[in-house]
């Protein structure tokens, strides 16, 4: 492998065969038998049909039909590089992840997208970018599957699915809504726990400047675990060392579609590597109890941020890119990040939608990428042991786990690590309320889009986002529905709602205390039974 040991100490398997030149390879038929001539389709004479026995025809012809694997069913358009993680001030007191011990360090494959456009899509739309990174520890990959933004449009994993569609085509025109924005704003209208996110989105944050000017934020609350079995609360930031740039919605038309993508790939070329300071916010369980009591924030809530002044960010490594990839498709399309993929000492919370992302990920990757998508070399872990699981055969098993005895035997046994904390120590117990209103509205819910409004946003910012909002609005179809967003954008701000009732014209409902909104239950009405 040319490239083993670049980056870290690791091997990087994949690697194997990237930089073969063209000179160096002999045209063949995929069971490597040479061709003489790439243009000599078989006939049944001059002038006749073709024959079924020309095999390389065939064998060309038949792969390229099935070229194309199933697009992300979200954050399908994207790109992304290879490098390499160094802790500089190990975080082993709160976490036992050999990753973070000092001086520890490991490649990792970073990927950025948008959320809802498709594979070709303009990479400069007004969306969330994801953030993604697996880094190949030696205790087996632990993928960080973030955004750019510290909080979600959801707490209630259910509502994911319909709030997606309602980017996607129309199930009967096949048509993109991007000149109608009725079942965008119909579906924040009726999920207000969307709207601190919906406020970035349509502020002056909301268009990236490309992708190493933007930070990643788990959102998600997780759990650091340490040898002695002590656990605390965390939350993880990426800090681009190259700050942050944002590009407005006039600016954006100029932008090429690729343009996130090419400023990556040309910095990295350049020798321009950017990189990423790994952050962590930490909470106790008792300061959480306390958070919920005094604030009102829920930290599985990941609607909400944690105040930076009262948990402030720890720095523990930081990663750089420096290696552009060789083959898009073998290392970027065929990636698979899971957020269930999680190392010793970092666990998830109970947070619900982070829960179901745990399930999520690898369904979908088994039936994107097939069921031994984990063997494929940008996905295998690194780590220094041989590793039996018993996953065996199945489409394309290329790593079969040789002659072992295919069951946990006692007549040739594989062997078990000891678990280094007991782990009962560190879940506690879950007993509790089995059913709770997660989307319940509640008056906290408008506390950080206020002083988002009130503190963050200057003059400008205020006005780029009621043109932005107004703007958009001008596509809704249904006035009803302006009525109720601009509502719940009273419950922010009385001042936002008047600039913006001005701006569309339209004359927004008094408050949300009398709305009835699709299966959230309205915690800010008299009824609260609705
Ligand atoms: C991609 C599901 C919420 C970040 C995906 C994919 C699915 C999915 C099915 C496609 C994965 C693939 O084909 O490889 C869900 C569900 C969610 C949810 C069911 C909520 C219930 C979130 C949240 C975040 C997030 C809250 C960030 C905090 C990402 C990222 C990707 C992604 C970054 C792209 C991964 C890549 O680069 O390959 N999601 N998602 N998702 N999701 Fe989520």
């Amino acid at each position: 492998a040319p490239d083993a040991k670049k980056n870290g100490e690791l091997v990087q398997d994949y690697n194997v065969d990237r930089n073969t030149s063209a000179q160096d390879c002999v045209y063949t038929t995929s069971n490597g038998v040479p061709i003489a001539h790439a243009y000599e389709s078989q006939r049944a004479g001059e002038g006749g049909p073709l024959l079924l026995q020309d095999h390389h025809l065939i064998d060309l012809l038949s792969h390229f039909d099935r070229e194309r694997i199933p697009e992300r069913v979200v954050h399908a358009k994207g790109g992304g590089a290879h490098g390499f993680y160094k802790t500089t001030d190990p975080l082993d007191d709160l976490c036992l992840a050999e990753i973070f011990q000092a001086g520890k360090t490991c490649p990792v494959t970073a990927r950025f997208s948008t959320v809802g456009g498709e594979s070709g899509s303009h990479d400069c739309a007004r969306d969330p970018r994801g953030f993604s990174v697996k880094f190949r520890t030696s205790e087996g990959n632990w993928d960080c599957v973030f955004n750019n933004t510290p909080v979600f449009f959801l707490r209630d994993p259910a509502k994911f699915p319909h709030f997606i569609h309602t980017q996607k085509r129309d199930p009967s025109s096949h048509l993109t809504h991007a000149d109608d924005s009725t079942i965008f704003w119909d579906y924040l209208s009726q999920n207000p726990e969307s709207v601190h996110q919906v406020m970035i989105l349509m502020g002056d944050r909301g268009i990236p400047d490309g992708w190493r000017k933007m930070h990643g934020y788990s959102g998600h609350t997780m759990k650091l675990v340490n040898k002695a079995g002590e656990w605390v609360y965390t939350q993880i930031h990426m800090k681009s060392k190259q700050g942050t740039g944002f590009i407005t919605q006039q600016d954006s038309a100029n932008y090429s579609p690729d343009y996130a993508q090419k400023d990556l790939y040309n910095a990295i070329e350049k020798g321009d590597f950017p990189g990423w300071d790994v952050m962590v916010q930490t909470m106790t369980p008792k300061q959480a109890e306390e958070l919920w009591e005094k604030e009102g924030i829920n930290v599985f809530d990941l609607t909400h941020v944690w105040p930076q002044k009262d948990f402030p960010l720890r720095k523990v490594g930081e990663f750089v890119l420096n290696e552009n990839v060789k083959n898009y498709f073998a290392e970027i399309e065929q990636v698979a990040f899971n957020p269930a993929h999680m190392v010793p000492g970092i666990e998830p919370s109970a947070d619900p939608v982070l829960q179901s992302r745990l399930f999520s990920y690898a369904d979908t990757h088994r039936h994107r990428i097939g069921a031994n998508y984990q063997q494929l070399p940008v996905n295998q872990p690194q780590v220094p042991y041989n590793m039996a699981n018993f996953q065996r055969d199945g489409n394309m098993a290329f790593y079969n786990q040789g002659s072992r005895p295919n069951y946990i035997s006692s007549i040739q046994p594989v062997s078990f690590r000891e678990r280094s904390v007991d782990l009962d120590r560190v879940h506690g117990n879950f007993a509790g309320n089995a059913v709770s209103f997660l989307s319940e509205i509640r008056p906290e819910d408008f506390i950080a889009p206020r002083k988002l409004w009130e503190k963050v946003f200057d003059d400008g910012a205020k006005e780029r986002f009621i043109n932005n909002v107004s703007g958009h609005m001008a596509n809704c179809q249904k006035e009803e529905i302006i009525k109720r967003q601009i509502a719940i954008f009273r419950e922010v701000s009385p001042d936002l709602a008047a600039r913006l009732e001005k701006a569309t014209g339209v004359k927004g409902y008094a408050g949300i205390s009398d709305m009835k909104f699709n299966g959230t239950h309205n915690g800010m009405s008299k009824d609260r039974a609705v």
